[in-house]
This record gives structure tokens, C-alpha cells and sequence, in this order.
């Protein structure tokens, strides 16, 4: 595994590039789709044949951030995600609002289908009218607590080709990963003993990006060799190494990805 000195949209860019040495036109999903404004830059950098993007933009489905009656002092309330969403987060209409502003920037485009529902109800359309192996890329960034990310991998994984690649969001440890409640690296760490995937690259930032596809795939070994010929940065670690991962952070408030 490399920890890559660049952020997640380098690393888009290195994921078109092998896609397209293959002479592939990747079909890709994003599970978390907000206003879109990622699903672009990924079908900027991707250039893909098709894209569903599967969000509930419901109030109800964040209720399931916190399972205890008294939100523990390390986990912030939702109120303080106000900004990100653009209004309350037990209003319905600030969700309304963002699923209008995706529909509009996609509208009219054949190659976008735009799926509104929890991403378990979205698996069942997406298999029924795709089947399974039918994606190359899934990008993971719906509900970020434990069950829900592992969930999504172990249903998701399904719908990925042979040799699919799959993009994990907020995959850290982190004082900032703390105050949310993320539960996605020790998501991928489990999933990861439960199916032949392998991690490829990480993102030494906060609220880090991880890579990871099938171990021994051909799209692993070529994304792998894409970053040693780009002008990336990074360190290699044992892939047993991931789910030690944290974020240590400089007195002058650099982020960097520690496993002391
Ligand atoms: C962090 S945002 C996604 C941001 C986007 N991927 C980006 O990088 O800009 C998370 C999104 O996941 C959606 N979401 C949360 N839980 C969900 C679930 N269980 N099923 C489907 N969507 C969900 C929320 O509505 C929200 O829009």
C-alpha cells in the first residue's frame, strides 16, 4: 500500500489514466452524492461510459449518526454540519433542496441516472437493472458509521467488475474523524478480511481518500505502477498496516498520516 503525498482528485486523475491505457470507459456509481460537485470532478477525471449516483437526501437517513440518546462528548451535534448541507439536518427541505440542485446539474444527460434512496434499496435497482460485475469504479461516501460503510462494501462489492476499483471517503482516524463519528477505516479494515480486496493508496490528509481493488487484479498492479511513474510522493507499507493508520497533527497544524 502507498500512503500518497496528494489528495483525492490526483488521485482520480491517476485512476482515468489506467482506465484509459486499458482502453476502458469505466461505468461507475458514487454512493453520497450531495450536490454533485465530486461526481463531476469523478466524470471529469474518469470520462465514464455511465454513472449512477445513489443518495436518499432524506433528514431520516442521518438519524442513525449517533446510536445513544445522549450524543457522547467527543461526537459534535449535527447542527454543526449546518454549513456543509446548506440548512437543518431535521429539516427535510435543506435535503429537498440539494437533491434539486443535483438533478438540475445533471439534467438532461443520458449518461447519468440519479437514483434518490438509501443505498441498500439502491443496490437492489442498480443489480436488478445492471447485474452484478457490471461497475468499474465505486466510490463510497454515503452514511460514514461503522455498520453502514461495511454494509455498503460488502453489498457494493458485488456490482464491481473483476478488475473494478473502489474509493473510500473520510477513511481515517483523526480528532476531526472523532467529532463525526466515523467508522470508515475500521469498516474497510474488517471488509477487508472478509473479501479479496486490497488497499492500493491512501492519502497522507485528514479525512484521507483510500484506493483498494481485488488482490492480484490487473487494474491493482496497474494502479500501483501508474503511482510509481507519476511524480507522486509516498511511503509503502504493508497493507496489514491500514487499519493502524491516524492522523497526527504538527504544532503548526500540518496533517500527516502516522502508523507509530
Ligand atoms: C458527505 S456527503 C457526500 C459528498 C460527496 N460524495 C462529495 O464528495 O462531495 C454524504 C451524503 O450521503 C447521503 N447519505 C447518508 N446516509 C445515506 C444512506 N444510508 N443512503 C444513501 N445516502 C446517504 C447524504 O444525504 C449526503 O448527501
Amino acid at each position: 500500500m502507498k500512503v500518497v503525498d496528494c489528495g483525492r482528485a490526483r488521485l482520480y486523475d491517476i485512476v482515468g489514466e489506467v482506465f484509459a491505457a486499458a482502453g476502458r470507459r469505466p461505468a461507475m456509481i458514487e454512493l453520497g452524492v450531495h450536490k454533485g460537485d465530486n461526481a463531476l470532478r469523478l466524470m471529469e477525471a474518469l470520462r465514464p461510459r455511465h454513472s449512477v449516483l445513489v443518495d436518499a437526501w432524506s433528514a431520516e437517513a442521518l438519524a442513525t449518526y449517533s446510536h445513544f440518546d445522549k450524543l457522547p462528548p467527543w461526537i459534535l451535534p449535527l447542527t454543526a454540519f449546518e454549513r456543509y448541507f446548506g440548512g437543518s439536518l431535521s429539516d427535510q427541505a435543506t435535503f429537498d433542496r440539494t437533491y434539486e440542485t443535483a438533478c438540475q446539474r445533471f439534467a438532461g444527460r443520458g449518461d447519468v441516472e440519479i437514483i434518490r434512496a438509501d443505498t441498500i434499496s439502491g443496490f437492489a435497482q442498480v443489480r436488478d437493472s445492471h447485474g452484478d460485475g457490471a461497475f468499474d469504479f465505486i466510490y463510497v461516501d454515503a452514511n460514514h458509521q461503522y455498520e453502514y460503510v461495511l454494509r455498503d462494501l460488502l453489498y457494493y462489492q458485488h456490482l464491481l467488475s473483476a478488475d473494478g476499483v473502489m474509493m473510500l471517503n473520510d477513511c481515517c482516524h483523526s480528532q476531526k474523524g472523532m467529532n463525526q463519528n466515523l467508522g470508515v477505516l475500521e469498516a474497510v479494515g474488517n471488509f477487508m478480511k472478509r473479501a479479496d480486496f486490497t488497499p492500493i493508496a491512501l492519502t497522507s490528509t485528514d479525512m484521507s481518500d483510500l484506493i483498494i481493488a481485488r488482490e492480484g487484479s490487473a487494474v491493482a498492479k496497474a494502479l500501483d505502477a501508474a503511482i510509481d511513474a507519476s511524480d507522486i510522493g509516498f511511503v509503502e507499507v504493508m497493507p496489514q498496516m491500514l487499519p493502524a493508520a491516524h492522523i497526527r497533527v504538527s504544532p503548526a497544524g500540518k496533517t500527516r498520516v502516522s502508523f507509530a
